[in-house]
């Protein structure tokens, strides 16, 4: 009877070792990330999608397709909004930046990519998976931003003037000094 339970135990074991065991494919986490502290109108916004292979093949024609940068909304700057890449080794990542221009201040709620990846081969479909998505965020018209960055200026030059009379001073010591030696050399002199 003990032997019939243990038994039983190892095989219930190997079943579920053969079921997690999946065949050798890619598995593709894709990340989509915007690298500006600031998003400002009419400024260049930088979009950084990330493909990390987690699986234990190469991913094979990898497609990143974005479309939620809609020509109304965005000036197309930089890098294809639609990427090819042809491999992706197992435990790898690959990269690939994209800049825009938001023609419009206000919020946009920035969604996921599209990804298109063949998991092994001989895979006779291609695997469909999206991006994760930034969310949402405000882009802030020039004119605030510019305003802003003014008000910096007034900062510094408020800095300025306050840094100001712990130079003068040392500087007015050192003028009376000097003149003092100088009225005492002349008189000097004198004699
Ligand atoms: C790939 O990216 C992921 C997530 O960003 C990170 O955890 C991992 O360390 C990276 N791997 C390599 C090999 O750079
Ligand atoms: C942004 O879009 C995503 C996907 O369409 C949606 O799930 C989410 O609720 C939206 N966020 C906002 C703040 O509208």
């Amino acid at each position: 009877m003990k032997f019939h339970i243990f038994s039983l135990v190892i095989v219930t074991l190997l079943v579920t070792v053969c079921a997690d065991e999946e065949p050798e494919a890619a598995r593709l986490l894709v990340a989509k990330q915007i690298l500006n502290k600031y998003l400002v109108e009419n400024m260049d916004i930088i979009v950084k999608y990330t493909v990390h292979n987690v699986g234990s093949a190469a991913a094979l024609e990898v497609e990143i397709t974005d479309n939620s940068f809609h020509p109304d909304n965005f000036a197309h700057v930089s890098g294809e909004l639609n990427a090819r890449i042809d491999r992706v080794p197992p435990n790898s990542n690959v990269s690939h930046t994209v800049v825009v221009r938001p023609r419009k201040s206000g919020y946009f709620n920035f969604t996921s990519a599209e990804v298109l990846y063949r998991r092994t081969e001989d895979a006779p479909r291609l695997q469909v998976a999206v991006s994760s998505a930034p969310g949402e965020g405000l882009i802030v018209s020039y004119r605030d931003y510019a305003k802003k960055f003014s008000s910096h200026v007034v900062d510094w030059a408020a800095f300025a003037v306050m840094t100001l009379p712990s130079l003068a001073i040392p500087f007015a010591l050192w003028y009376s000094s000097k003149s003092k030696y100088e009225k005492l050399a002349k008189a000097s002199k004198k004699h």
